[in-house]
């Protein structure tokens, strides 16, 4: 699809039809839940299959299996997933009459991951449901842990239930992060994987590209000319991007000790969203179009060479202390934490992209966890006015335009700039115009799941990660990771948890006369 740059109603057009694409045409399938007893089953995937069906957007007709270990019967199954629902569901009360509709369609296949007679059963339920398209659509999704997407992928092409001809209905493997631990492991992965799926049926999530405002992103910079033309070197000083949260690595220790900071939000979310901000227009709204230009930029990222990262990147921890008005304890005493851990739950580092549009541009992107709001935004620092006019009565400088995009919460879009203080004096001030998704359109945000299940289910591929995007992160984050190696953390690392972060990462910036701009915490914690 061609988009013309002349035509912007038919670009409109085009951007409305793309977002409601998933919700038609969708053809029968199955979709087949592995790991179906885990957390994500019961939190995520389950309350986004409901919401998709009370919504009609599901296809008809549908079935979902859930596959695991535990013995169970169809009954029984439906009744955990009923509980977990009241729980999560992000609507209240649940429709009860819809409920037993969706559930009607809800199975559950026990078996162990490795046991081929499991993907028989599973293949005989399957055909039991007497329609071809629901034995052979199937939406194969890997709740599991990365250790076993390998032997899901074999045993069910082993008992051809995915093939790679295309020749009988449509498989695809939907996997969650983390791809891999680094560029060696996720490639093991890719190739282990596309032995027995073509990649175009690998559909890899990172959840933040199921978000609304992380989606707006490409519609607001190719849908509105007057930001697109200030997109570059010429307009923009700095970039800022913070994904903070206000929680702590909780009951999550074992797997955050394995992972931290960097391998869990920077190879992933945070880099997907620099990718989305910084790529050059894509020729179409075609998945491998866009996904092209997100790898361009992600291979445009300076690697730092292990000597500079103590310079460009900052590793931080959390100490006790007190976030939103509660104490939270040293992340060395969460639970399956080790006591001397080195293990970094803040990042912040500087980021260089080598290509025309951003040369000299820094990109600094920060996360952390126990930080004192629970808030992600991208900020547009632009470049101040060449000469200051009013340097006698406001001083020499004055607050350049910042266009911050917030992602998470209250959603939305503000543009500052100076503004003149009534009165005969002459001050300035900086103002704001602010734009909120909840004020322009009421509150209904779908979860980032339901997005991400229905383009699965539609097999658009837009919003997933492909092959080369994941390499590309892991080649810029295993050089960090290299450049740590045998150094532990030093005492200017830590931080109390419900602050900022270390004070190292205030100097990272200042060492360039830049200042982080924190985003504000929510009102009510
Ligand atoms: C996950 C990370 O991918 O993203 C978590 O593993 C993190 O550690 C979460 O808390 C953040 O997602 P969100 O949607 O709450 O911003």
């Amino acid at each position: 699809m061609r988009v013309s740059e002349n035509d912007p109603a038919l670009l409109d057009e085009l951007l409305v039809c793309r977002l409601d694409s998933g919700r038609r045409n969708l053809e029968p399938c199955s979709i087949i839940i592995f790991g179906a007893s885990g957390d994500l089953t019961a939190r995520k995937l389950v309350p986004a299959l409901y919401h998709l069906f009370l919504g009609r957007q599901m296809p008809m007709p549908f079935r979902i299996i859930g596959f695991a270990r535990r013995a169970k019967t169809d009954e029984a199954w439906r009744e955990e997933l009923h509980e977990a629902l009241t729980r999560f569901s992000r609507t209240r009360p649940i429709d009860e009459e819809v409920w037993r509709q969706f559930a009607a369609n809800v199975h559950y296949c026990q078996g162990e991951f490795h046991e081929l007679a499991a993907y028989t059963r599973l293949k005989h339920l399957l055909r039991g449901f007497g329609d071809p398209s629901l034995a052979n659509n199937l939406l194969c999704y890997l709740a599991t842990s990365p250790s076993q997407f390998g032997v899901v992928a074999e045993r069910l092409s082993a008992a051809a239930l995915i093939d790679k001809s295309g020749e009988r209905g449509w498989q695809r493997l939907v996997i969650e992060k983390p791809f891999g631990a680094d560029l060696a492991s996720a490639r093991q992965l890719n190739t282990e994987l596309t032995r027995y799926a073509h990649e175009t049926q690998l559909f890899r999530i990172d959840h933040y590209l199921g978000k609304e405002t992380v989606q707006n992103l490409l519609m607001f910079r190719f849908s509105n000319s007057i930001f697109e033309r200030l997109w570059n070197r010429d307009a923009i000083e700095h970039v800022q991007i913070t994904v903070s949260e206000q929680h702590g690595v909780g009951s999550r220790g074992g797997y955050y000790e394995e992972s931290g900071a960097l391998r869990d939000m920077v190879q992933n979310h945070l880099l997907q969203v620099l990718a989305l901000m910084a790529m050059e227009a894509p020729v179409s709204l075609e998945a491998e179009a866009i996904r092209d230009e997100k790898v361009k930029l992600l291979k445009a990222i300076r690697v730092w060479a292990p000597e500079q990262v103590l310079q460009q990147v900052v590793r931080g921890q959390y100490t006790a202390g007190t976030v939103a008005g509660k104490p939270r304890p040293a992340y060395r005493t969460e639970e399956k934490v080790a006591p001397e851990s080195s293990v970094e739950t803040y990042v912040a580092l500087r980021v260089l992209i080598d290509n025309w549009r951003w040369s000299g541009v820094p990109f600094y992107l920060r996360t952390g966890k126990s930080l004192p709001a629970a808030a992600s935004e991208v900020r547009v620092q632009f470049r101040p006015t060449p000469h200051v006019l009013f340097a006698a009565q406001c001083g020499p400088r004055l607050d350049a335009n910042a266009l911050t995009l917030r992602l998470q919460p209250d959603e939305g879009i503000t543009l500052r700039f100076n503004g003149k203080v009534p009165g005969t004096s002459l001050q300035l001030r900086p103002v704001r115009m602010h734009f909120s998704y909840d004020a322009e359109f009421g509150a209904y945000t779908p979860e980032a799941y339901e997005r991400l299940l229905l383009e699965a289910m539609s097999g658009d591929a837009t919003l997933f990660i492909r092959r080369d995007e994941v390499e590309a992160a892991w080649t810029f984050v295993d050089a960090i990771r290299e450049g740590w190696k045998g150094r532990t953390l030093e005492n200017a690392s830590f931080y109390e948890a419900g602050t900022w972060g270390p004070a190292a990462a205030d100097a990272l910036l200042a060492r360039y006369g830049h200042t982080w701009r924190n985003p504000q915490a929510p009102a009510t914690p």
